[in-house]
């Protein structure tokens, strides 16, 4: 490295890391000017030091530190100001002290932690945590995830979609920051239903339809069952005589009750349903590069736990009783209502088995942390289960977190209303192999169009689906999701194609082994600079997704960044560069492809080289 290019010393500041993430070197080093100039302490003005201000690299808003009219201060700086290698130049504008960066330095210093940590990553494929944007903050912290998590027998609706989507993007969110992270799926596979699932198996059921597609035939199964339950229902309404006790329903709960007691047939049949419908699940999320550590779910909650749930609620005071028998918890006093946690039948419900579940957890995970990702349909639900466990005094309740997300509009599938999470992708990759085909040249040079288009298909309704704040509801539409042009899954893709395309195209430039053997000074351009300005906050945009639980923070950045290098693609031309300055750029382009890779894959998508 160049004597000019050398880091000035810099203060300690606590919780920054100046070789991993060099813009917090810049802002130190204003920090230090101004510190030094109004004999303050430097941590403090540390943390005033903003960047994305118009105009400026680094800017420091006076009145945030100074009452009073700011030209004094201004003043002091301006006396003392001095360009070092980091900071290039000052300027004060209104109540604000602007300082601009060495253009040469800040490029030499990203290139450098993004290039280095990209060649510590590949050494060791294990670690997760070694690429620009990671952090070891979270390290020996285990965070377990609860999401997914469908029903069986039920369709994987649009909230489990996004439960999907969501949930995988902040177990990887916490990975990068090298939390331990296990990702459990909480199947719905326990209740009533399942004794209607099973009696109408026997009624409709059909062995090869099964074992083919469990997801599909257990759906067909309940939806008959269910029409026969609600006829019989109908009549019953209507002043038919029928012998309560012979009801589908009434036969139903005998045959959950017969599951809770483990009545080995019943519990037979039940495995079977839902191991099948677990393998098929898996082979969908592996298409949308989602795995679990463990398939979990409601019928996983011991007895004990429940009873044990149970017990402390009424050892406390917390239960009340309706008059048919069934036991609730009062939490009217904190506006969460009542809620049922036995049945009169003496059976679990759902908050029975999160109460219950949530202490099995703890048992066999000792989390830090517990997130649980749902609609916020289900808001009410998960207040009543932590203020629950808090009043219970269990360890685990100030650890537990529920992210919520807001609703899918217009979610269907050309099969019809009821939506199949593999129909879905199937559309979408049958919309993009469609839209690949119009360009025929192209077209010709993708080895494998089916599984391009699968991927990018499975980008689009990712992307539509992070693109909001996740609190918002959104209308799906699988035609806008997929297209090139805009702020679309395949415009990511799109860029990440492009920034590999420059390696290929110029297979007689060297790609350099580290930010030494390039000339920077020939990258200094305010277009270039813009870009690794850009670049240099990804990390601050990793740790605000992760606190936020927020992944739109990261499809925006991206988005951004594919604008940027899109517009400087004139200006950073590789082919017909002279060498030096060939050379540098597609190092530049090597380290921007390496970043946006990252963040592709920390969204869960699968970067594609070529489409
Ligand atoms: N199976 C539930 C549903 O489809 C979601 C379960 C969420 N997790 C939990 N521990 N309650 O609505």
């Amino acid at each position: 490295m160049s004597a000019q290019l050398q880091y000035p010393t810099l203060p300690v500041i606590a919780g920054t890391d100046y070789v991993h993430e060099p813009i917090q070197a810049f802002k130190a080093a204003v920090a230090q000017i101004v510190a030094d100039a109004w004999e303050e302490d430097v941590s403090k003005i540390y943390a005033g030091v903003d960047t994305g201000k118009k105009g400026t690299d680094l800017a420091l808003a006076v009145p945030r530190f100074k009452k009073g009219k700011p030209d004094e201060w201004i003043k002091k700086v301006e006396e003392a100001f001095k360009p070092n290698n980091l900071i290039a130049s000052f300027k004060p504008q209104g109540p604000f002290l602007m300082f601009d960066v060495n253009k040469q330095a800040f490029a030499y210093h990203h290139l450098r932690a993004i290039s280095s940590m990209a060649a510590a990553a590949k050494a060791d494929p294990a670690a997760h945590n070694k690429e620009f944007g990671c952090s070891t903050e979270g390290a020996g912290k285990h965070l377990l995830v609860d999401f997914s998590s469908p029903n069986i027998a039920k369709p994987f609706h649009a909230g489990h979609l996004r439960s999907t989507i969501i949930g995988t993007v902040i177990c990887n969110l916490h990975e990068t920051a090298g939390w331990k992270v296990t990702r459990l799926n909480y199947l719905g596979d326990w209740g009533t239903q399942y004794g209607l699932l099973s009696l109408g198996y026997d009624r409709y059921g059909d062995e090869e339809a099964l074992k083919a597609d469990p997801i599909h035939h257990l759906f067909e199964v309940y939806v008959k069952i269910n029409k026969d339950n609600d006829a019989e229902k109908a009549k019953f309404n209507a002043g038919e005589a029928i012998d309560p006790e012979s009801t589908i329903h009434a036969a139903a709960k005998r045959v959950f009750k017969d599951m809770e007691d483990g009545e080995p047939t019943a519990i037979a049949q039940w495995t079977r349903f839902r191991e099948l419908s677990i393998e098929k699940l898996k082979e969908t999320y592996a298409t949308l590069n989602v795995n679990f550590d463990v398939y979990w779910g409601e019928s996983q909650v011991k007895p004990e736990s429940m009873e044990r749930a149970i017990q402390i609620c009424e050892e406390k005071g917390l239960t009340c009783k309706e008059d048919n028998g069934a036991l609730l918890v009062d939490l009217k006093k904190y506006k969460m209502d009542r809620a049922i946690i036995r049945k009169a039948d003496g059976t679990s419900i759902y908050l029975t088995r999160d109460l219950g579940g949530a202490h099995d957890k703890w048992e066999l995970y000792h989390f830090d942390k517990h997130i649980y990702v749902t609609a916020s349909a289900q808001a009410l639900h998960f207040k009543q289960l932590f203020k629950t466990l808090d009043l219970m005094g269990e360890p685990c309740a100030d650890k537990l977190e529920h992210v919520t997300f807001g609703m899918v509009h217009g979610m269907s599938t050309r099969k019809g209303t009821v939506v199949f999470l593999a129909d879905i992708l199937s559309d979408a990759k049958d919309v993009m192999h469609e839209q690949m085909k119009s360009n025929a040249a192209k077209y010709a040079q993708v080895e494998d169009p089916e599984g391009t288009s699968a991927i990018i298909g499975a980008t689009a309704v990712k992307i539509q689906d992070l693109t909001g704040k996740r609190i918002n509801d959104y209308t799906f539409d699988i035609k806008r999701c997929t297209s090139f042009e805009g702020d679309f899954g395949p415009f990511i893709q799109y860029s990440h194609v492009r920034l590999c395309s420059v390696e290929r195209k110029n297979p007689n430039v060297p790609v350099a082994d580290s930010v030494d053997e390039i000339d920077v000074s020939v990258l200094e351009d305010p277009k270039i600079h813009e870009v690794l300005y850009h670049l240099a906050a990804y990390p601050e945009i990793i740790k605000s997704a992760l606190k936020f639980s927020e992944p739109s923070t990261i499809v925006n950045w991206c988005f951004k960044l594919s604008h940027l290098v899109g517009s400087a693609w004139e200006t950073i031309k590789v082919s017909g560069a002279e060498d030096r300055e060939a050379r540098a750029r597609l190092f530049l382009f090597v380290q921007i492809r390496n970043v946006l890779n990252h963040a592709m894959r920390t969204l869960s998508l699968t970067p594609i080289e070529r489409m």
